[in-house]
């Protein structure tokens, strides 16, 4: 194993030790508290970047610990960690790997080397070729077997192979041409079965994203898709209508797809940091080359961002620092991620891949088991759905859940009253959780009221509301894929600030293997009849199939 990071277990930093005695203090310190005490609070607590505006101000921390929390960051040495990653060392020290998503998107002409090879003319080969075939079928030149154009896309893929496309997609929609794009991910039969109900196969182009190409569901899809197809059209209709995007050409050419219409990609680029990569060709192909290339600027802007700004203004650095303070100090366990459109709704289970997938560890870089808590839950959903779902918890629960608001400042169609009020509800509710509703307030209410002074008295405590929820705002002018692509990033940035700070390996995900390879065994036990060992629970589970 390669060890470009160090090994630096965060409890022995002394900024976590004076964190923790911090914490202490400040704990039972309210988020208006802090306002009152400090008169200059909004000159550190919030960011103008691009066409970004953060405000961290609504966090339960002070000047001191956010200083304290910027130590830590400086003791974890996460400057040098940010070089390493984007100077193409190993980071990814258990597969052997470097991690490079973002040289697909570099601003930078510098050249960036694996292996003592520059990887970037390789990178601009595999976009050409990606750009040039996205234009020749959204153009309609790209006939199908019959001599049609194409005019369906379906992205068979799973994890990273679907959900940063699926996402992006569906984030872009006001972009989007006249192609019409699906997704199909889930091994159930079903899943494929709907996605293809209505598609001609002669004006459909199905598009397999696999990085390994070894995938169960991705495979199964692709062999039933494939069969669905041969039902209609001749074989040598495939080289029309499947494209592979994967690392394994060889796999790739077994399965029947011509070596020109595969789409190469490295083994630098993670699964779940793959979207920037082919794997974002069913992307390109829906809002052409031009907005893929606008979302890749933005988030090249956003790692010039991350790896140029000093640390208490790097936002990326910023939003990590205040995840770990609540996930290791205040003990809380998870985070709530709403956007204000419905556009980015698949955004939280696009981040909770990326999140959870990178950050659910608990071996440290020592290879010993951590002592203290790792990666945060993601939830999510869009506001103003969210609202009227799950934040009566946030409210009023006994949970402590951090909250990320992400809105625009424009909509995209232009509705001004529409937009008013999603505004309106966007800043209210950060106003809301944070500053509550004390019972003198519900009492004045109730005055109003013809209750009787009982019924009054009774209802107090179910109307108050404690506040002091913390939360982030991102302002974004507008939805655009520039803005959309600097977003991505920084969330990608803050996943690896986090793995850093936690001393752990972001960038594997061994942690998805034991169910696959359980699932081949648990297959030969109901495809063949083979008498596996297995615990009681199981082998009652398997007599019931
Ligand atoms: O879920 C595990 C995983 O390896 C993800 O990291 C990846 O995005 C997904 O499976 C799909 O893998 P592939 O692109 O190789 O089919």
């Amino acid at each position: 194993m390669s060890k470009t990071l160090p090994d630096l277990s965060p409890k022995e930093a002394s900024s976590w030790k004076a964190l923790e005695k911090h914490h202490k203090n400040i704990a039972d310190v309210s988020i208006l508290s802090h306002f009152k005490n400090e008169p200059n609070r909004m000159a550190y607590t919030t960011f103008e970047w691009e066409d970004f505006y953060i405000d961290i101000s609504k966090n339960r921390i002070d000047r001191k610990g956010f200083d304290l929390l910027i130590e830590l960051a400086k003791e974890s040495k996460l400057e040098e960690a940010i070089s390493a990653q984007f100077s193409g060392a190993k980071i990814n020290a258990t597969e052997n790997r470097a991690v490079l998503h973002t040289a697909l998107r570099s601003l930078k002409k510098d050249p960036v080397f694996v292996d003592g090879q520059n990887i970037l003319p390789e990178v601009q080969n595999a976009q050409n070729k990606m750009y040039a075939f996205c234009e020749e079928v959204i153009s309609g030149k790209w006939k199908g077997y019959t001599g049609k154009s194409i005019t369906h896309i379906v992205n068979i893929g799973i994890g990273g192979s679907d959900l940063g496309p699926a996402m992006v997609v569906e984030a872009l929609a006001h972009y989007q041409n006249h192609l019409e794009v699906r997704f199909v991910s889930n091994v159930e039969g079903d899943h494929h079965v709907e996605i293809l109900k209505g598609l001609d196969p002669e004006t459909t182009l199905f598009v397999i994203v696999s990085k390994t190409f070894t995938t169960q569901e991705t495979l199964s899809n692709a062999n039933s898709i494939r069969e669905w197809f041969l039902a209609q059209a001749p074989v040598s209709g495939i080289a029309k209508h499947f494209v592979a995007v994967s690392t394994n050409l060889e796999k790739t050419k077994a399965f029947g797809i011509d070596p020109e219409n595969t789409f190469p990609m490295n083994d630098w680029v993670g699964g779940r940091f793959s979207l920037w990569s082919t794997v974002g060709i069913s992307i390109c192909l829906a809002v052409g080359p031009n907005h893929f290339k606008a979302l890749l600027h933005g988030a090249g802007k956003m790692d010039l961002h991350f790896q140029e700004a000093p640390l208490q203004k790097n936002i990326p650095i910023v939003l990590a620092l205040l995840s770990i303070w609540y996930n290791n100090f205040y003990g809380a366990e998870t985070e709530a991620l709403i956007p204000y459109t419905q556009y980015l709704r698949n955004l939280p289970a696009y981040l909770q891949q990326g999140i959870m997938e990178s950050n659910g560890k608990s071996v440290g870089r020592n290879g010993t088991r951590v002592d203290y808590q790792t990666g945060t839950i993601i939830w999510g959903a869009s506001g103003t759905n969210a609202q009227h779902a799950f934040f009566q918890l946030i409210h009023q629960g006994t949970k402590l859940i951090p909250s990320d608001f992400i809105g625009f400042k424009k909509s995209l169609n232009g509705n001004q009253e529409h937009q008013q009020k999603l505004l309106a509800n966007f800043i209210a509710q950060t106003e809301a959780l944070m500053t509550g509703k004390t019972r003198d307030q519900v009492l004045q209410e109730l005055e109003k009221t013809k209750l009787t002074e009982t019924q009054k008295k009774e209802l107090i405590p179910f109307k108050v509301f404690e506040g002091n929820k913390p939360t982030n705002t991102l302002l974004i002018d507008q939805l655009t894929p520039a803005s959309l692509g600097a977003l991505i990033a920084l969330y990608e940035h803050k996943i690896y600030v986090q793995g850093i700070i936690w001393n752990i390996y972001s960038y594997d995900q061994w942690g998805v293997e034991l169910g696959k390879q359980l699932a081949n065994t648990v297959l030969e036990d109901i495809q063949k009849g083979v008498s596996n060992p297995h615990d009681p629970s199981t082998l009652n589970l398997l007599s019931r199939i």
